[in-house]
């Protein structure tokens, strides 16, 4: 999918802030080090101090673009994770918010294996079941509705198909690639968004632009009304929209 790099680094910019903490679960002193879905870089930089080489990557060119004019120092890839080319020579995998984008799990767990060396590892975070649930069901009522006022037929929604497994699951696919599991842990967390009224509509435009794109601006602002009507009861605290997030935050090794 397209993505506004810069409605990402203006407004979204708490993906990488709640990430941060993930980092201090990489050892120091590596060689080389996968940032899996970088993003526009903002955690490949602190990367840098824990390894020799660092590679982002990830599968939008105007993220990458975005990362190259944030760190021209560092190495950045347009690349589909599942194509990575290494082979069991990568210390660790980090990925942060990224995951859950990735249609094909069993390709990209294979790949994650292949790529890493034995002792390797995975660290990462990403939507756990239930994540954005109340966002996600308020978005597909609102979104069938327009297509109907616009003549257009139902969709199967693109907002639809994250991958946001449990623990348990996760954990279970990892293990039959060959990964030990030492973390794999699903919590809720709140996560206010920025701008006040317009944080919900904003938030939208950026996660949901692939299934709103179909959409006239005049039915997108349909949407978001609607889904602000849907949620105010429970995901507005009165001066900011809160999104209910759950994440999966996971460590695991390969052997
Ligand atoms: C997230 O959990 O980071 C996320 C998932 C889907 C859309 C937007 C954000």
């Amino acid at each position: 999918m397209d993505w506004d790099a810069q409605l990402y680094d203006k407004s979204h910019d708490f993906v990488a802030a709640y990430g941060g903490s993930l980092l201090g679960l990489l050892p120091d002193r590596l060689d080389f080090v996968v940032d899996l879905g970088c993003g526009t870089g903002a955690l490949t930089g602190p990367l840098t101090a824990k390894a020799t080489r660092v590679v982002g990557i990830d599968a939008s060119p105007d993220m990458i673009a975005q990362a190259r004019l944030r760190l021209p120092q560092v190495e950045f890839l347009v690349m589909d994770a599942c194509e990575m080319p290494w082979n069991g020579c990568v210390d660790a995998l980090f990925s942060n918010a990224a995951l859950h984008w990735i249609e094909d799990q069993e390709r990209l767990t294979a790949t994650m294996a292949r790529v890493l060396r034995p002792g390797g590892m995975l660290v990462c975070e990403f939507g756990a079941r239930g994540n954005i649930g109340r966002l996600r069901a308020a978005f597909a009522e609102a979104f069938q509705t327009a297509l109907g006022s616009e003549g257009l037929g139902p969709a199967y929604l693109n907002s639809e198909r994250f991958y946001f497994p449990s623990a348990d699951e996760y954990a279970a696919r990892l293990a039959r690639h060959g990964f030990s599991v030492r973390l794999a842990e699903e919590y809720d967390r709140p996560t206010p968004l920025k701008g006040g009224k317009e944080g919900l509509a904003r938030w939208m435009s950026q996660f949901f632009a692939q299934d709103l794109d179909c959409l006239p601006p005049a039915a997108q602002e349909n949407v978001f009304s609607a889904v602000a009507d849907a949620l105010r009861a429970s995901l507005w605290d009165g001066g900011q929209w809160i999104a209910d997030y759950r994440r999966l935050r996971v460590v695991a090794v390969k052997h």
